[in-house]
């Protein structure tokens, strides 16, 4: 099938890409010249494993383009799907003025009998609103809802196994249409109206994050009564009604969905006069997680971060991604930079953060002279790093792990003071 692409981030090219692999012929629509320039190159601007390499494959076999104008995939599509960022407003709900801006310029393009995919996260009734769009440019093109449940650092298999696809739209052809593109996916589909697919995605990400900050709340309890949260979530997580993924404890849920997708919830919940507790509940459960490991920090190295060495092993808001938005990693960073603290880094990808931060090569340049040691992010590599040398480098005897990461017994037995999350350890 012909598919265009609007807008080559994180979504839209993964997409595209997964797309023209499966033999569609995949026209990319992007704004900022210099990333068109670089797709034609065949350089992917962010990290996202195999991602080069299979763009490599389907640009070799012309199966994907890529385009500084959005006229071409447009016009020559029957599938024109939207990845165009929604960033967020002041109050927390996501500006839809790009995907209306695109909408209302693709409108003269479309083939009358085209349909449009709306894959950007969007508040309930943005299929809609882009439907009107194209009618008041006289476009007869159908809209449907179609979220996407990328992860990144495991974007492109989660595009070739994903969970579930969900299609929201009232036009049958249209719903038939993305059942053909869709149709090498073994998986089930959930077949809704738009608002209920809008709602799927938030709700599906508010979820996730609901269950990392009680599994955060219940650290906080394992600390205070003595428990260890990794026995509790293993013993919790058996139960097969609620499963083991997004319990683990860290040092608050981060990234570019988890924060601005409740922040969106929230506010479409106060647009609809509509209270959301257990959702407020986890956004703040999750900046108090951020404010308890600074406190973790500021003990560890006696009560006053002033003129003290933090290293911090990893900036990314989490392993496998060079993404460093809404990082609690980079967080923590700023927040002990804030009083007082130096902060030596070291994270193996993770894109350009706050100059005030010091990058280094190595985990085990990070560490020298450093009075506490931060794990922030679930790097492998921190794992190979001999406990012994850390201990040997640094000047203070103290790890705060956030994540839970490293061998705490190896660490209290090498002479460390380890403070992990909601654990009993050392
Ligand atoms: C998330 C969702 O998982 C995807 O399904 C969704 O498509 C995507 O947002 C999106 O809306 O585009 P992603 O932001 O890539 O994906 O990251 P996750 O792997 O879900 O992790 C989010 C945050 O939660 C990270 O900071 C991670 O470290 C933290 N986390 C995750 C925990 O602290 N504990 C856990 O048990 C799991």
């Amino acid at each position: 099938m012909d598919v265009g692409v609007i807008g080559a981030g994180y979504v839209g090219l993964v997409t595209a890409v997964g797309l023209a692999a499966q033999g569609h012929r995949v026209r990319v629509g992007e704004a900022d010249a210099e990333r068109v320039a670089a797709l034609q190159a065949g350089n992917v601007p962010f990290y996202e494993p195999g991602l080069a390499e299979v763009l490599n494959t389907v640009r070799g076999r012309g199966l994907v383009t890529f385009h500084a104008s959005n006229r071409a995939p447009a016009e020559e599509s029957a599938v024109v799907v939207l990845a165009v960022p929604t960033p967020p407003n002041g109050d927390g709900s996501a500006d839809t003025s790009i995907v209306e801006a695109v909408s209302g310029e693709i409108a003269q393009y479309l083939r009358p009998d085209a349909v449009v995919v709306l894959k950007s996260t969007v508040p309930p009734g943005t299929t809609t609103r882009v439907e009107d769009v194209l009618r008041r440019y006289a476009s007869t093109a159908a809209v449907v809802a179609n979220p996407e449940f990328l992860r990144e650092g495991s974007a492109l298999e989660d595009f070739f196994a994903p969970s579930r696809i969900v299609l929201g739209s009232h036009d049958d052809a249209a719903i038939k249409v993305m059942l053909r593109l869709y149709s090498a996916f073994d998986v089930p589909v959930v077949t809704t109206d738009p608002v209920s697919a809008e709602l799927i995605k938030y709700a599906s990400n508010s979820y996730l994050a609901t269950r990392i900050s009680f599994a955060n709340e219940m650290a906080a309890l394992a600390e205070a009564t003595g428990a260890d949260i990794r026995a509790v979530m293993d013993g919790v997580g058996h139960d097969p009604r609620i499963g083991h993924d997004y319990l683990n404890p860290g040092p608050g849920f981060g990234g570019s969905c988890l924060p601005k997708d409740t922040r969106g919830l929230l506010a479409t919940g106060a647009r609809y006069g509509c209270d959301l507790p257990l959702v407020q509940a986890a956004v703040d459960v999750n900046s108090r997680q951020l404010a308890a490991t600074v406190d973790k920090i500021r003990r560890a190295v006696g009560g006053d971060l002033r003129g003290k060495t933090v290293a911090v092993w990893g900036l990314a808001f989490k392993a496998g991604s060079d993404d460093v938005r809404e990082s609690p990693a980079v967080a923590l960073a700023e927040a002990v930079l804030a009083e007082g603290a130096e902060v030596v880094a070291h994270d193996p990808l993770a894109a350009p953060v706050n100059h005030g931060i010091r990058r280094v090569a190595a985990a085990i340049e990070a560490v020298k002279e450093a009075d506490v040691l931060l794990v922030a992010t679930k790097w492998p590599e921190f794992r190979e790093v001999e406990l012994g040398d850390v201990w040997h480098a640094m000047r203070g005897d103290a790890i705060v792990d956030a994540r839970n990461w490293l061998d705490a017994r190896l660490a209290a037995a090498c002479g460390f003071a380890y403070y992990g999350i909601g654990g009993r350890i050392a």
